[in-house]
């Protein structure tokens, strides 16, 4: 028999092995006040640096580590700076990252609760946590998933479960084929992983009915009661809460009761608009959203805990396990009473992530919660601010959450080159997308360590930017 690789001093190696991992991360934790947003390397040197051949004999741990941090740093992207206005990313707060570190040392599975009743019953209190925070049913059904997507695949096929078996039909059993169509309706300005949440499904990306939607990205209702006074049958409308250009909301209370007059099953793309049902001052948007029958929402995003982390909702229960329990005979089960996590999310084993959710809501308090997303939202309104005044800069959306759209000179070149220049400058970072067919620079406030003193700066370099493309 082989002896295993590890030191026979396992204790002492570990020790040092996280020692010096714990050396490492707090170096980059303090290099980022400092340190460009981007990378200044390329994808060539990183190869090199990474790309050693694989060795036949083991390493020892520490070298492993040292090597990774080295090779691998001038690659990382800022994300976690308060100077990272790019896509939607959240922060990392303090106490999820130790979380995090923790559900890695225990290196637990919540598939099933015999598995680890820790990570069964954080599962089953940081749910309700959650339910509450966001407003959404009490007795709903909660599953962990890596991100918004695999929450949309959840949310939906619940739904398709739930629509299919009205009619007589079990999706789980016979498939699609031969099954009674479901009519598919998803606003023209649904998240690409909506599309692709379909595809899996075998609903199919192209085979929806698309409801316009007005200036900001709401989908229209009118247009909705109107595609659905012929629907007769199985019907799944998708909403969403937080454009993910203007941070728009569907109106839910309107799609909800004519969804639901059709006997059609809702679901909420809420990847992080839903954390707007935590605030008071920001609920307002989200009104009538508890009426759906799912929604997904991000926990690495507006939350700010690590990737990957997310959770899909859903207000029936049986529905949600039909559609994603997994049935073996070796698997081990206990009474309903005690939580199988593979129950409720289309993945099997998977990490503990529940564990940073915990930790994230028990140091943030509700209090922390609303002012981390109320203060994010503030800067985006000053981003906002801050930037019309300069004539030749447009916002084109209405600033409601946290998303700001900025053109330059109703040019799509010089606005394109104006992001380009700030990713280039190092200290601020966003991206550019396209709105109603122009180029647009899209900036996302949602990490808890952002200042106002970041939100000028980055004004600032945007409005040098901008006129360096005169
Ligand atoms: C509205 C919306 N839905 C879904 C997603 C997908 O989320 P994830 O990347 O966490 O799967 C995003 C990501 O930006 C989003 O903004």
């Amino acid at each position: 028999m082989n002896d295993s690789p590890v030191d026979p001093d396992a204790a002492t190696e570990i020790a040092d092995v996280l020692r010096l991992s714990q050396e490492l991360a707090l170096r980059y934790i303090d290099s980022l006040d400092k340190r460009d947003i981007g990378v200044a390397t390329d994808h060539q040197t990183l190869h090199a640096a990474l790309g050693k051949p694989l060795s036949d004999e083991p390493l020892p741990p520490q070298q492993v580590i040292e090597e990774l941090f080295e090779a691998a740093d001038p690659g990382v992207v800022a994300t976690s700076a308060g100077r990272f206005f790019g896509f939607v990313e959240g922060g990392v707060l303090p106490a999820a990252l130790g979380a995090d570190w923790l559900a890695s040392t225990w290196d637990q599975n919540p598939a099933f609760y015999v598995l680890s009743p820790a990570a069964a019953t954080a599962e089953e209190v940081v749910s309700q946590w959650l339910l509450d925070l966001l407003r959404l049913p009490a007795e709903a059904s909660v599953g962990f998933t890596t991100g918004a997507q695999l929450a949309n695949v959840a949310g939906l096929a619940a739904g398709r479960h739930h629509v299919l078996k009205a009619v007589g039909w079990d999706v789980e059993a016979d498939g699609l084929q031969g099954a009674p169509p479901v009519t598919v309706v998803v606003g023209e300005e649904r998240h690409a992983t909506i599309g692709r949440a379909l595809r899996f499904l075998g609903l199919g990306e192209r085979n929806v009915t698309v409801i316009p939607a007005d200036a900001q990205g709401r989908l229209d209702p009118s247009a909705l009661a109107s595609a659905l006074r012929d629907v007769d049958g199985p019907l799944i409308v998708c909403a969403q809460a937080g454009n993910v250009n203007t941070g728009a909301f569907d109106p839910f209370q309107e799609i909800a009761e004519l969804c639901h007059e059709s006997d059609g099953w809702m679901h909420v793309d809420g990847a992080f608009g839903l954390w707007a049902a935590a605030s008071p001052r920001l609920r307002h948007l989200t009104s009538g959203v508890e009426l759906a029958d799912s929604w997904a929402v991000d926990a690495h995003k507006w939350l700010n805990v690590p990737y990957d982390s997310a959770i899909v909702a859903c207000a029936h229960p049986d529905s949600h396990r039909s559609a994603l329990a997994l049935h073996a005979p070796y698997l081990i089960r206990h009474t309903d009473a005690l939580r199988d996590g593979s129950d409720w999310t289309p993945e099997s084993s998977r990490r503990a992530r529940v564990f940073a959710i915990w930790a994230a809501l028990r140091s943030l308090g509700r209090k922390g919660v609303v002012s981390m997303i109320e203060t994010c939202c503030e800067h985006a309104e000053s981003f906002a601010a801050q930037l019309a005044t300069h004539p030749e800069i447009d916002i084109l959306n209405d600033v409601v959450l946290n998303q700001v759209l900025v053109r330059m000179g109703d040019d799509d070149e010089r606005t394109r080159q104006t992001a380009r220049r700030v990713q280039e400058q190092g200290r601020s970072w966003l991206a550019d997308t396209v709105w109603h067919g122009k180029a647009a620079i899209r900036i996302s406030v949602s990490d808890h360590a952002t200042t106002a003193a970041d939100v000028t700066e980055a004004v600032r370099t945007i409005i040098s930017a901008a006129e360096q493309q005169l």
